[in-house]
């Protein structure tokens, strides 16, 4: 079997294949033939060096695959062989709230990931996949899928009717417009792109701001919020962005704290959350019972998520360099055949 190591900090060039043999499975592991890598920033922020959490080792990269069950433990009892199953974020976050204990352990950060065609988990740390997802969309579900779940639905509680912004088109930013259009809520997306404003539209979004030709982008969402504002702004942007997300939240909404894909400072008024009694809620992906409810609302509401591109195993360099140049929209996917 073949998987793909790098050291964090070593870049995308430090990307490379091994090849391993299986071990021997413990009572409650369960083997997985890998069939589908879904790539995060958080990838590209583990091989620059830039992430929360790294180990100092050579690790296989990697948090989101999906596959199909080929051997359980003795005593495994959540899966047969044949199933079809995700990983989940962290193996130790079951449910209820996020603990240091529970958000230790972060597969493809500082413990050995997913980049692989192969691997043994704890049978306590997979989920099943929804019936009508193929591999390369069930691989979606684990980072970017459960991230925009927790940030709309388990955060800022919203409800229909309720209004959400969207920053960019990467995997988040879709994946919650996807969910908020099956929720009912007014969804409005930004991006640097005219084409994939098109794109978002088509899947249903109500407003489109293009950032880079409008950069004052928040006159924009007030405007088409009636000068409100949205209930929720789900913030991947960061530096650019954030002053801006807090100006459009409405009062009493929230501001999820997801990510900084144009940096990390930040000179957010504190008066900004006084006088609008807005809420800042850091976001950490979330737990397996969130991927659980996920996976139901995907299922019911037959929601496909959005895969961009597909790359072969051995162009897994490829995939990660199309991620960073920022040219997909929704999510990039590594087939491990
Ligand atoms: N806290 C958590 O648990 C968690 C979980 C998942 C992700 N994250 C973080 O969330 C962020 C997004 O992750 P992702 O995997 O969805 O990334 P991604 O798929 O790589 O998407 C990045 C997108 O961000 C958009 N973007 C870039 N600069 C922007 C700006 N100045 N303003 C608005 N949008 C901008 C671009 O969209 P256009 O091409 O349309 O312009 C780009 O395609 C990252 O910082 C990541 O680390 C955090």
């Amino acid at each position: 079997m073949k998987a793909y190591r790098l050291i964090a900090g070593g870049g995308i060039k430090g990307l490379e294949g091994f090849e391993f043999k299986p071990r021997t499975l413990q009572a409650h592991e369960v083997r997985v033939r890998v069939r589908a890598v879904s790539l995060n920033y958080r990838d590209l922020m583990v091989a620059r060096g830039n992430y929360l959490v790294s180990s100092k080792e050579p690790l296989i990269p990697g948090s989101d695959a999906a596959g199909e069950v080929t051997e359980i433990g003795s005593a495994v009892t959540r899966f047969a062989v044949g199933d079809r199953v995700a990983t989940t974020f962290f193996p130790q976050w079951i449910d209820g709230p996020p603990t240091p204990e529970k958000t230790a352990v972060a597969p493809g950060g500082n413990a050995p990931g997913v980049l692989t065609q192969e691997l043994t988990a704890h049978e306590q740390s997979l989920v099943p996949v929804p019936a009508h997802l193929d591999f390369n969309e069930a691989a979606t579900l684990t980072c970017a899928g459960v991230t925009a779940w927790n940030a709309l639905f388990v955060e800022a509680k919203l409800k229909p009717g309720d209004s959400v912004l969207l920053l960019g088109t990467g995997g988040v930013s879709i994946w919650g417009l996807q969910l908020a259009r099956a929720a009912g809520l007014q969804t409005i997306i930004t991006s640097s792109s005219d084409l994939k404003l098109e794109r978002a539209h088509n899947l249903g979004a109500h407003n489109t701001i293009n950032y880079r030709t409008t950069p004052e982008w928040q006159h924009e969402v007030l405007r088409v919020t009636q000068g409100l504002g949205v209930n929720l702004v789900v913030e991947v942007g960061g530096e650019q962005t954030l002053q801006r997300s807090v100006t459009v939240t409405k009062m009493a909404g929230t501001i999820a704290i997801v990510g900084g894909v144009s940096g990390f400072r930040s000179d957010v008024q504190p008066f900004a959350l006084i006088a609008g009694a807005r809420r800042m809620s850091g976001i950490y992906v979330g737990s397996r019972g969130m991927h659980e409810d996920l996976n139901r609302a995907v299922d019911i509401a037959g929601i496909h998520p959005v895969v961009d591109k597909v790359f072969a195993f051995a162009e897994a360099r490829a995939a990660y360099a199309y991620l960073e140049a920022g040219q997909h929209f929704g999510k990039v996917v590594i087939q491990t055949d």
